[in-house]
């Protein structure tokens, strides 16, 4: 307990020195339910939170087990994971034999292990959905699936602050990726599945129902924009919502006819921002007809009959690269200046030759085009700055820039995967209530203000900012390319954008345990225990306070008042008309003292899914005693 206390004024310490600002809003926004998860790098205060070896990239953080969090004011505590979002249909971690930090014996209310999955079992019912992690990274994994609780915190200063859920967990004992030079590593990053586990067979609701039905989110929804490390642009992830100022032009809208968020790719181009075709080497690099017989099945299975011309494509951040039918990448690879390195499985840029300049300053770009539902193309834009990322160990042992894309077979599935490299330059988001995909353009690092918006359970469309957003967004990444200027773009939802930004900033201060955690990960904790302990004290310290909040609990939709006051610091108070601002405090002992909310957002007590599971359990139980 000492030490959880320690933490967390060490926490606020940090995090308070940056704020000077607090503004709560609540009266603009009291009907839009989403919750806005954290991504690592959004506690830059104490290290990177990126991971590698072929990013850098940034992934979410999660916490392990059912955290309540006092006040809005008081951080969550508790271990933090970081994950992949993924539509996967479970989520996976790496347990402490696999070097990770979940632990189920350390963990009170695991259900048993209702399924192991051994190395190489290709033809078990899980690889299926596998796939999202081991199709093109080759991550070879082995462990049991059980059912856990674990917190998602939310970045915003406001309701929700944070969901307790239920989740199908694969707990990964192994786990080791292959890359094409035989190199092997560790992954760090778990993966984070929103999608259906009954979709595949696998027990267990989705993380994104449960919180739909506790009155969290509107929809079981996520929307997603992984955005670019080295560009210094946050990531985006929005459970009931997405992003306004993340999608750019028209939108993309694929019908989910599987548990995949199957896409349908059509043309792959190369091109340079407001340059004719002629005047730069770009043009289509789509094969034609594309000449893998899996894309015939792949689309029989998936698409309509009369889509010949094209492959199904998923997106999916658990995967690093960009995997196209042969010979894509290879004719991409022609117009640019990147060698094969055969020995490595990579492509690397030649920063020596003269057009890498080129490429990477005057506006070049590898546009995707996809037909969508409705019939419509929809292209999306992925500057090649996006795709200057980099080997490091254990992949190679010095760092060095390579173009993330791969020319691979489908594996026999017919489908193409769109990683991370690809999802830096792309909005990704699915409404699970409509059964739709979403895919459309994303901004560069000089985005529009945030503007949230809600997804509800009927939706199929979502609104985005006018295409010329994107080259402003990219206005001063290519400071060589003459573009004519055009005007700002701040749509309608500018003003309540802004207060969101400022919410978003302080809100990503407070949301907890991320900060409690990367701190311990670097020792500087006041008190010197080691990861471990620590956590097993978290633990201890979260029973205790569920028991004490428990009894405390009481049922409130928002606050009684629509700002906090503490200590002698001053705060903004915000309606839908009038603002007014004013200092805070900078001294941290004050935030400690804040008063705890009465409210406390928990599942209802009656999950009628956990009541399922236990009976599920009950009736193993006794059947097991019925053979003895
Ligand atoms: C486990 O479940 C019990 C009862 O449902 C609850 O009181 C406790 O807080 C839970 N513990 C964790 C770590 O989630
Ligand atoms: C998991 O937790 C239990 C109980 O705290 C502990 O005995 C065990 O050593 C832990 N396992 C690992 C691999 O850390
Ligand atoms: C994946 O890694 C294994 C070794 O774990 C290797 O034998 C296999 O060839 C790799 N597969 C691909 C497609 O690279
Ligand atoms: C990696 O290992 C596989 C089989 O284990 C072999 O076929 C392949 O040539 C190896 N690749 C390299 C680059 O050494
Ligand atoms: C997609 O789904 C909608 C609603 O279910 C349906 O009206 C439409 O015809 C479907 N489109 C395609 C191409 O399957
Ligand atoms: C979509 O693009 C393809 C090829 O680029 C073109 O043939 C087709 O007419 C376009 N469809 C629409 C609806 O614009
Ligand atoms: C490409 O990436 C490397 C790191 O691998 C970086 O040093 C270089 O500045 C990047 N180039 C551009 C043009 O962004
Ligand atoms: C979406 O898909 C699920 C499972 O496949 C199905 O139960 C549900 O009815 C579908 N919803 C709509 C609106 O099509
Ligand atoms: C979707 O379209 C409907 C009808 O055109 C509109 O009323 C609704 O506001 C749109 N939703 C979003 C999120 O844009």
């Amino acid at each position: 307990m000492m030490a959880t206390m320690a933490g967390s004024a060490f926490g606020l310490r940090a995090t308070t020195a940056l704020l000077t600002l607090i503004v709560l809003s609540l009266g603009g926004v009291t009907d839009a339910k989403f919750l806005s998860m954290p991504f690592t790098t959004d506690f830059d205060i104490f290290g990177t939170g990126t991971y590698g070896p072929d990013g850098p990239w940034q992934a979410v953080g999660v916490m392990l087990g059912n955290h309540e969090r006092k006040s809005h004011l008081v951080p969550l505590e508790g271990p933090s994971v970081p994950v992949w979002p993924t539509a996967a249909s479970m989520v996976a971690l790496h347990s402490t034999k696999a070097r990770g930090k979940y632990n189920i014996t350390r963990s009170g209310n695991a259900t048993k292990p209702f399924l192991e999955i051994t190395e190489g079992t290709s033809e078990n019912k899980a690889s299926a959905l596998f796939r999202f992690a081991d199709l093109n990274s080759n991550h070879s994994t082995a462990g049991v699936m059980v059912i856990d609780a674990m917190t998602f915190s939310n970045l915003r200063f406001e309701e929700p602050g944070y969901a307790n859920v239920q989740a199908t967990i694969y707990v990964m004992d192994s786990s080791v990726i292959t890359y094409p030079n035989n190199r092997t590593s560790d992954p760090e990053v778990g993966i984070l599945g929103f999608g259906r586990p009954g979709d595949l067979d696998f027990r267990g609701t989705s993380v994104l129902v449960q919180m739909k039905e506790a009155g969290l989110i509107s929809s079981s929804s996520f929307g997603l924009h992984i955005a670019s490390v080295p560009l210094k642009q946050r990531g985006s992830l929005i459970l009931g919502g997405y992003e306004e100022n993340r999608v750019i032009g028209p939108v993309g809208v694929f019908n989910k006819t599987t548990g995949l968020p199957a896409t349908y790719l059509t043309d792959v181009s190369v091109g340079f921002e407001g340059v004719a075709e002629q005047d730069r080497e770009g043009g289509s690099v789509w094969p034609n007809p594309v000449p893998d017989q899996a894309s015939r099945v792949g689309l029989d299975r998936f698409m309509q009959p009369s889509k010949k011309n094209g492959i199904i494509a998923i997106p999916n951040p658990a995967v690093p690269g960009i995997y196209l039918p042969s010979p894509v990448c290879a004719n991409v690879a022609t117009k640019i200046p990147v060698v094969w390195k055969e020995d490595l499985g990579y492509y690397l840029w030649d920063t020596t030759d003269p057009r890498y300049d080129t490429v990477m300053n005057f506006g070049g770009y590898m546009a995707f085009t996809f037909l969508d539902s409705t019939a419509t193309n929809i292209t999306i834009k992925v500057p090649f700055k996006l795709l200057n990322l980099t080997l490091e160990k254990p992949i190679v042992d010095e760092p060095v820039p390579y173009f993330p894309c791969h020319d691979t077979d489908s594996y026999n599935t017919g489908i193409w995967e769109l990683g991370r490299a690809f999802l830096q330059g792309a909005f990704f988001g699915v409404n699970y209530d409509t059964n739709v995909t979403f895919l459309a353009q994303a901004p560069g690092p000089d985005m529009e203000q945030s503007v949230i918006r809600s997804l509800e359970p009927e939706d199929r469309n979502m609104t985005s900012l006018p295409a010329k957003a994107f080259v402003n967004s990219w206005r001063k990444q290519w400071p060589e390319l003459i573009i004519p200027d055009t005007e700002s773009t701040l749509g309608p939802g500018a003003l309540a954008g802004i207060i969101i930004g400022v919410l978003a900033v302080v809100g990503l201060l407070l949301a907890g345990g991320w900060v409690v955690w990367r701190r311990r990960q670097r020792g500087r904790g006041a008190q010197q225990l080691s990861g471990e302990q620590s956590s097993d004290s978290d633990m201890k310290s979260v029973r205790e306070l569920d028991s004490r909040a428990k009894s405390e609990a009481k049922e409130c939709p928002y606050p009684e008042h629509p700002f906090v006051e503490i200590g002698d610091s001053t705060v903004v108070e915000l309606d839908s008309r009038s603002m007014r601002t004013v200092k805070t405090s900078r001294d941290p002992s004050q935030f400690s003292e804040a008063p705890s909310s009465p409210c406390v957002y928990e599942m209802p007590a009656d999950n009628p899914f956990l009541d399922r599971e236990r009976e599920k359990e009950r009736e193993v139980d006794k059947e097991k005693e019925g053979q003895r």
